[in-house]
């Protein structure tokens, strides 16, 4: 296909992962890579790991102006600057914007004022899919913008998603741990090693951002505008991925009468779909950094009443640039797994 491809913001860890990803995509043809503190230096300088992929230079022009030459453009920014520059980059007239930040993740405005505040561009909110690629699917053939979900909401979700029919009442438990790649490439106090390393410790409590997100895909997947959910945020001692446990008392749903079969409903929601997959027992973290896939294992207690699964994903590859290309993809109408079919790395 011979995609031109815009990263604005590609000096941060998950425009660095979509830099690994899109150089070795067999349909990209070429990749600028914008930002603003290093512009003009090599990409090789503040991603060492890309050094053997490319030596091109970081390039200082603005995002409207590296979208102006791109097919599809992806955002990589801290929050709030996507929505400063996503109406300019639609004036330049891209087939595909991708913004991997959460500023388009929610429609419900009172629900993102919620959790982030006001937002300051409504307007540009409706124009925005939002990129949930294993359950979406085809369904997102032809979009010419997508919010990728949050790396913490795609685990919930991927959890949730096969419990939808069981009924709102459930008040799912989603207890998820945390790498300290998740919160970017500048230092903060909780991800310095010696806070990090050996330690874990919850945050965000009952508040977690991205219950924004959570909540209005539960809701919608439900039918009920009430459904709840909660997020349990903790920071792991590791750098990359999350390992998030979804634990749900079936009663409710058992008492009015429906029969539920916590694993046929897990098999029936991802057959066929690429990058999920269906393990036997609790995935492991390792078994997935690097890749593409999540790994989840659903389970029910002997007396039927309770359902608990086990979700893990790479948070910068399943949770950010390796979704967000699977979405591409899908939007564009190309093979789903092109250029992320690969293994992760262990031990
Ligand atoms: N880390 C994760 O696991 C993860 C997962 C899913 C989603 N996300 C979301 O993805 C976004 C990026 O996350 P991150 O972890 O990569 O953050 P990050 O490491 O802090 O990187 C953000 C980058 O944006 C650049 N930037 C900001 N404004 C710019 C502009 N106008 N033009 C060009 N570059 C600009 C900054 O570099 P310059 O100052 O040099 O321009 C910075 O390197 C965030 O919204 C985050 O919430 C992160």
């Amino acid at each position: 296909m011979a995609l031109r491809i815009a990263v604005i913001g590609a000096a941060g860890y998950v425009g660095g992962e979509l830099l690994r990803l899109l150089l070795e995509h067999p349909e990209v043809a070429s990749v600028i890579a914008t930002s603003r503190s290093k512009a003009g230096e090599p990409v090789a300088e503040v991603h060492p790991q890309l050094g053997t992929l490319t030596d091109v230079r970081f390039s200082g022009l603005s995002p409207a102006e590296a979208a102006h030459d791109a097919d599809v453009v992806f955002l990589a920014l801290e929050h709030g600057e996507s929505s400063k520059v996503a109406g300019e980059i639609f004036a330049a007239g891209s087939a595909l914007v991708i913004d991997l930040a959460a500023d388009f993740r929610v429609r419900d405005l009172e629900l993102y004022a919620r959790f982030y505040g006001r937002h300051p561009a409504p307007e540009l909110v409706p124009r925005f899919t939002y990129a949930l690629a294993d359950v979406l699917g085809t369904e997102l053939k032809g979009a010419t913008a997508l919010a990728a979900p949050g790396c913490f909401a795609t685990a919930a979700e991927l959890a949730l998603y096969p419990l939808r029919g069981v009924g709102a009442g459930l008040l799912p438990a989603l207890f998820g741990v945390t790498g300290s790649s998740g919160s970017g490439v500048h230092p903060k106090a909780t991800t310095h090693h010696p806070a990090r390393a050996n330690n874990l410790f919850a945050y965000s409590v009952l508040a977690h951002r991205h219950e924004a997100e959570i909540l209005e895909r539960w809701r919608g997947w439900t039918g009920s505008p009430t459904a709840r959910a909660r997020l349990m945020t903790h920071s792991g001692p590791f750098v990359r991925g999350i390992h998030l446990t979804l634990h749900a008392d079936l009663e409710p749903a058992r008492a009015a009468g429906a029969t539920v079969d916590v694993k046929a409903l897990f098999r029936a929601a991802y057959a066929g779909r690429p990058f999920v997959r269906l393990l036997d027992q609790p995935p492991e973290l390792t078994h997935v950094t690097g890749t593409n896939y999540a790994l989840i294992h659903a389970a029910q207690s002997a007396d039927g009443r309770e359902a608990q699964v086990m979700v893990v994903v790479d948070n910068l590859v399943k949770g950010a640039g390796g979704q967000a290309i699977q979405a591409m993809n899908l939007a564009l109408g190309l093979p789903e797994a092109s250029g992320l079919r690969f293994g992760g790395i262990f031990p």
